[in-house]
């Protein structure tokens, strides 16, 4: 039975309401000069998201999906060619390999920080590739094809473990392209650098979502690649648009992927606020971990290792009790959400492909017990108290 104001998963509304004038001018500005895609309104966002994320080059396109599939074949992910992720992802990781043309071998995540386990890696390299003679180039036992490239993905807003990914993908020379759909402005301490780096900056390069739900969300569909290779970022500019470099001359088949200007306009008004707005995320995550540490919850907390300074898109607990306590705090009017409640090896989708449950453990019990707590700016105090107070009379 519900006992006060419901609270959400995420808020969407308030945000938008907040900001209801300067997004409003977008479109007015938009319908003065019907100028709906591309020009200069997309070229300042390019700019300034590629400065908030550290690096040279940004290029707006329609989806995080499609800027995924673009990073992959412009950093030069050939037709066939074995891309390696993890399984605790969203689906649009491995739909864009696919799209790409390649395909994928997974390795498990880690235990605490659910993204892709550098040990796990090495393993595979090891065990599941050869090299194959007289080329030397090395191949995955499973797929049979070259692998050329890694997708780490930068789960609820924490980013993986990046030196040692890179690292390694150094040493067997493939690429690695960053999916950071969920992890705009999240930070990551390089030992080997001796500096915070931002995600998308370490990669070859990296895609972004700003599906309305993410840190940084349009008002319908868009992402964007960014990268600081510049013959990646002409080549993505290139696919985007139908493979021309000028009007109606094209030299490669392409996809119609851009980003349209009424969205790159209201990203560059809600960009001057992500900051705060991440900060904010940062706040109720601390005091999320306080609460529970205060509480007889018995609950997993996020882990956050030293190297991290996370952006808490989403605040993941976790508990054996899972579905019961989901159904509880729908009950008392809490929303919550499970990303994700299949791991992708065992999705339909991918029936046939000779995955089966045992596979890869880590994701497997992950997912059976993983509980996403409301989380956004602007969520109060109490309300994070309550939602704490509801899961220890649970429990
Ligand atoms: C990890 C991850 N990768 C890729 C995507 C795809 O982004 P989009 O929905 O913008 O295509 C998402 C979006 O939800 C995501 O969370």
């Amino acid at each position: 039975m519900k006992t006060s104001a419901a609270i959400p998963l995420v808020d969407l509304v308030t945000l938008h309401q907040e900001l209801e004038e300067e997004l409003i001018s977008v479109f007015r500005e938009a319908l003065k000069t019907a100028r709906f895609v591309g020009g200069t309104v997309v070229e300042n966002f390019e700019r300034e998201f590629a400065a908030f994320c550290d690096v040279e080059h940004g290029v707006g396109v329609s989806s995080g999906t499609d800027a995924l599939r673009f990073a992959l074949i412009a950093a030069g992910v050939n037709p066939g060619d074995t891309v390696v992720t993890v399984p605790n992802t969203f689906v649009a990781t491995t739909e864009a390999i696919s799209q790409a043309g390649g395909r994928f071998d997974f390795v498990d995540i880690d235990t605490r920080t659910y993204t892709m386990d550098p040990v796990k890696l090495r393993t595979y390299f090891e065990t599941e590739c050869t090299r194959e003679s007289p080329t030397g180039r090395l191949v995955s036992k499973r797929t049979g094809s070259p692998v050329t490239a890694i997708v780490p993905v930068h789960l609820y807003g924490q980013m993986a473990d990046m030196d040692a990914l890179i690292e390694l993908a150094e040493q067997y020379d493939v690429i690695v392209i960053e999916d950071a759909c969920q992890a705009h402005g999240a930070e990551y301490f390089s030992r080997k650098e001796n500096r915070w780096r931002k995600a998308g900056s370490m990669g070859r390069a990296a895609a972004f979502s700003f599906y309305p739900g993410k840190n940084l969300g349009a008002c319908g569909e868009a992402g964007a690649i960014v990268t600081n290779d510049g013959a990646i970022a002409r080549r993505v500019c290139m696919l985007r648009d139908h493979g021309q470099s000028e009007k109606y001359y094209h030299d490669v088949e392409g996809y119609n992927g851009r980003i349209d200007a009424i969205q790159a306009g209201i990203l560059s008004v809600k960009l001057q606020h992500v900051t705060r707005w991440n900060e904010e995320r940062r706040q109720c995550g601390c005091a999320y971990d306080e609460l529970f540490a205060s509480t007889r919850t018995n609950v997993t907390v996020p882990y956050r290792p030293p190297w991290s300074k996370p952006v808490y898109h989403l605040y993941v607990i976790r508990t054996a009790y899972r579905d019961e306590l989901q159904k509880y705090l729908h009950d008392v009017g809490i929303g919550t959400g499970i990303h994700y409640p299949v791991p992708i090896h065992l999705q339909a989708a991918y029936r046939g492909a000779g995955w089966k449950r045992g596979d890869f453990s880590v994701s497997e019990e992950a997912a059976g017990e993983i509980l996403s707590l409301p989380m956004f700016p602007g969520l109060r105090l109490e309300e994070q108290r309550r939602v704490v107070e509801a899961i220890a009379e649970f429990i």
